[in-house]
C-alpha cells in the first residue's frame, strides 16, 4: 500500500498545522481542510484513508460532516476519528454512537494522536485484507458456474463432433464402398438404382462431415487458434463471400490455454457471422495478437453499423452478449464500437497468465471514489 492519505479537517489554524506536522513526521500524508463543507471538497478530489475532525466548526460541523460522509457508499468504510474539547465530549459520544471509530480529547499528547490513528489504519487495511479475500473467493465461485458450463458445452461439441467424424463417417465409408462393389457385379437397370443409394450415401457422409466440423474444428485442438481461424477464414469467405483480411502477431507457432483458444474462436465465428448478416461489405478486418500475456483479437468492418450502446442495454441479442461473456468470464476486456453508418469495431483481450484477473480486481477495488 502506498503511504497513508490522512484528512484533518479543523478550523483552528495553529492546530491543523501542529497535527499535520505530528503525523507527516510518521510518513503519512496529510490532507487538510478548514471545515466539513471544505472537507467534501478535498473528498471529492482525493480519497483519504482515514479522515480525523474537530466538532464545533463553521458552516458544517463535525457531526453534519460525519453523516455527509458516511452517506456515500464509497465513503463508507473510510476511519472517522472526532477531535473534541472536552466541554463537548458529549457530541463525540454522540459521533461513537453513530459508528465513528474513535475520539481524541483535545489537548492531546502527539503519541496519543499518533496511536489513535496507527490503531485504525491497521484495523482498516486488516479489514480490506478479509473483504478482498472474500470478494476474491465470491467472485471465483460466480464465474465459475457458467465458465464450467461452457466448458461442459464444448466437451459435448468436441465429443460429438469426433463421433460423427470417426464412427458414422466410417460407417458411411463402408456403406460407400459395399454399394460400389454391388453395382459393378449387378447389370443394367438394378445397378441404376444403386448409383442412385451411393450417390445418397456420399451426400450424407458431406453432411455429416460437415455438421462435425461446424461442431468443433479438429485443428482447434490438434494444431492450435491460429491454423483453426485460418480455416475458417477461407471457409466463411467461400460460403457468405465476404473476403476476410488477416494479420497476426506474435502468435504463429503459438499455442495458448485450451479455453482461451476456444474463446478467442468462437467470438470470432460469432463477429464474421454477424459481418456476413447484417454489415453489407465484401471485407472484414482480423487483426489477432500476442502481447504480454494478453491476446488480443480485433474485427473490424465498414459497414452500415449499429447502435451498440441500445443492442447491449437491452440484452435481447444472443450473439453479442454471448461473446462479452466468454471474454467477461476468463477476465478479459471486450469492447464493441460501432454507429449506423460508421463501421464496427469488435476488440477483446483475453489474459492468458493467471493473475491478470486478480490484479485487475485489485485496481479495482484500489479506486475509491
Ligand atoms: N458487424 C455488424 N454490422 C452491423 N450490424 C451488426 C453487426 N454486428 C451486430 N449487428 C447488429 O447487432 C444486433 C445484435 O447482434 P447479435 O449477434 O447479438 O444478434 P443477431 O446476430 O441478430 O442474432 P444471433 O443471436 O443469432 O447472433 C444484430 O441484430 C445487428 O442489428
Ligand atoms: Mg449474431
Amino acid at each position: 500500500m502506498d503511504e497513508p492519505r490522512i484528512l484533518v479537517v479543523e478550523d483552528h489554524e495553529p492546530l491543523r498545522v501542529a497535527i499535520q506536522t505530528i503525523l507527516e513526521a510518521e510518513g503519512w500524508s496529510v490532507l487538510s481542510a478548514g471545515d466539513g463543507l471544505e472537507g467534501l471538497e478535498v473528498m471529492s478530489q482525493v480519497c483519504p484513508d482515514l479522515i480525523l475532525a474537530d466538532i464545533m466548526m463553521p458552516r458544517m460541523d463535525g457531526l453534519a460532516f460525519y453523516g455527509a460522509v458516511r452517506a456515500r457508499r464509497e465513503w463508507m468504510a473510510i476511519p472517522f476519528i472526532f477531535l473534541t474539547a472536552k466541554t463537548s465530549r458529549e457530541d463525540a459520544l454522540k459521533g461513537i454512537e453513530l459508528g465513528a471509530e474513535d475520539y481524541i480529547t483535545k489537548p492531546f499528547e502527539p503519541e496519543e494522536l499518533v496511536v489513535a490513528v496507527r490503531a485504525r489504519l491497521k484495523r482498516a487495511e486488516a479489514l480490506r485484507a478479509v473483504t478482498e479475500a472474500e470478494f476474491d473467493r465470491l467472485r471465483q465461485q460466480i464465474i465459475a458456474i457458467p465458465r464450467q458450463l461452457l466448458e461442459a458445452q464444448e466437451a459435448e461439441r468436441r465429443s460429438i463432433a469426433r463421433e460423427l467424424h470417426d464412427e458414422i463417417g466410417q460407417l458411411l465409408t463402408g456403406l460407400r464402398l459395399i454399394l460400389e462393389m454391388a453395382g459393378r457385379e449387378l447389370p443394367g437397370a438394378r445397378a441404376d438404382s444403386l448409383t442412385q443409394a451411393q450417390a445418397l450415401v456420399g451426400e450424407l457422409l458431406a453432411r455429416v462431415r460437415e455438421m462435425s466440423l461446424q461442431l468443433r474444428p479438429p485443428m482447434l485442438d490438434d494444431l492450435g487458434l491460429l491454423p483453426a481461424l485460418m480455416w475458417h477464414f477461407e471457409r466463411s469467405a467461400a460460403l457468405t463471400q465476404v473476403r476476410v483480411n488477416y494479420k497476426h502477431m506474435g502468435v504463429e507457432d503459438r499455442r495458448f490455454p485450451q479455453e482461451v483458444e476456444t474463446a478467442a474462436y468462437r467470438i470470432a465465428q460469432e463477429a464474421l457471422t454477424n459481418v456476413a448478416r447484417h454489415a453489407q461489405v465484401i471485407e472484414v478486418t482480423v487483426r489477432l495478437w500476442a502481447v504480454q500475456e494478453m491476446l488480443g483479437l480485433e474485427i473490424e468492418d465498414r459497414g452500415v453499423g449499429f447502435d451498440a450502446a441500445s443492442v447491449l442495454a437491452t440484452h435481447s441479442s444472443s450473439g453479442i452478449s454471448g461473446m462479452r461473456e466468454r471474454a467477461f468470464l476468463l477476465g478479459g476486456q471486450f469492447t464493441v464500437e460501432s454507429a449506423p453508418g460508421k463501421g464496427t469495431r469488435i476488440l477483446v483481450e483475453l489474459p492468458f497468465g493467471g493473475n491478470t484477473m486478480r490484479e485487475q480486481h485489485e485496481r479495482a477495488y484500489s479506486a475509491c471514489g
